[in-house]
């Protein structure tokens, strides 16, 4: 199979768009309001996660500049939204570096020009299965420094990417170019400890979106888990989104919660 961007393409529904449309965002088609309106009406809890999603991945971010991270590689990094990551590392630390890489085209535009005149961040458009494309690409190589600790983000990503794909192996291909101190966040769709009617909703999510050819996998926690073999988990561990280092207790009770797996953890310093 050979890796590569996506093409462009508005009649057929895109995952980012989609996903960009649960969060409100503007940067989608008819044909991915279609789709995403259809998933809402078939599984309504689902999208929720997006939400749980998107703020972990934000406590994240803020959680790794407390650690002193000061650049990060973001696999998968969608349409980008209000609080984007480069957003927030850089109002706290205004020479942050972020390299964001994403196939869509039209997540890869969109960031373009967001990010023009920002000389601290960039986003490349590549497929994240080609591990050399997106670590030996010239913008990887100018902003951050691999000898350096990374914060090294894959969000909302790998359930995009089928076994046959090995996650296994292409988490571990990106964990190995890391400094010691840096750090390693994933979050993944999961439905284990879900109710049968939320289980239900994600089936026909799944079968949804593979219609639409983007397939889904929904993965257990001891999946996710076995992606951290030989870094140190920060507490609370593979925890529910919402449940990982919450700001507040506004997202405990929602309905997506057991929807969604996230976790950090750092690459042990000899
Ligand atoms: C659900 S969005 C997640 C966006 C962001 N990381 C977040 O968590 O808010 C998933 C993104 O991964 C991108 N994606 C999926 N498979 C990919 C691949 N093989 N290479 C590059 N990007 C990919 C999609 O285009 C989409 O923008």
């Amino acid at each position: 199979m050979s890796y590569g961007p996506k093409e462009f393409d508005v009649d057929i529904p895109s995952a980012a768009r989609a996903y960009d449309y649960f969060l409100g965002g503007a940067h989608n088609f008819a044909v991915d309001r279609a789709f995403a309106d259809q998933v809402l009406t078939i599984a309504p809890s689902v999208p929720q996660v997006t939400r749980l999603n998107r703020s972990f991945l934000q406590r994240a971010v803020r959680f790794q500049l407390d650690q002193g991270i000061r650049q990060f590689l973001d696999l998968g990094s969608g349409i980008p939204t209000v609080g984007n990551v480069h957003e927030i590392a850089q109002q706290r630390v205004p020479d942050a570096r972020v390299v964001y890489v994403d196939y869509e085209p039209v997540a890869y535009k969109y960031a373009k020009t967001l990010l023009e005149g920002n000389p601290h961040a960039t986003i490349i458009q590549a497929d994240v299965r080609d591990v050399a494309a997106v670590l030996e690409h010239p913008e990887t190589r100018a902003l951050l420094d691999f000898s350096q600790p990374i914060g090294l983000l894959i969000v909302g990503l790998l359930l995009f990417i089928g076994p046959q794909d090995r996650p296994e192996e292409l988490v571990a291909a990106y964990r190995s170019q890391l400094a010691p101190g840096s750090y390693l966040t994933i979050s993944h769709i999961a439905d284990e400890h879900a109710d049968p009617e939320l289980r239900a909703q994600v089936a026909r999510l799944v079968a949804a979106y593979a219609q639409a050819n983007e397939h889904v996998y929904v993965r257990t926690r001891d999946e996710i888990g076995a992606w951290f073999q030989g870094l140190e988990l920060v507490e609370p561990g593979v925890a529910f989104l919402p449940d990982w280092r919450p700001d507040s207790a506004d997202e405990a009770g929602d309905v997506a919660r057991p929807l969604g797996y996230g976790a950090v953890a750092r690459v042990p310093v000899p």
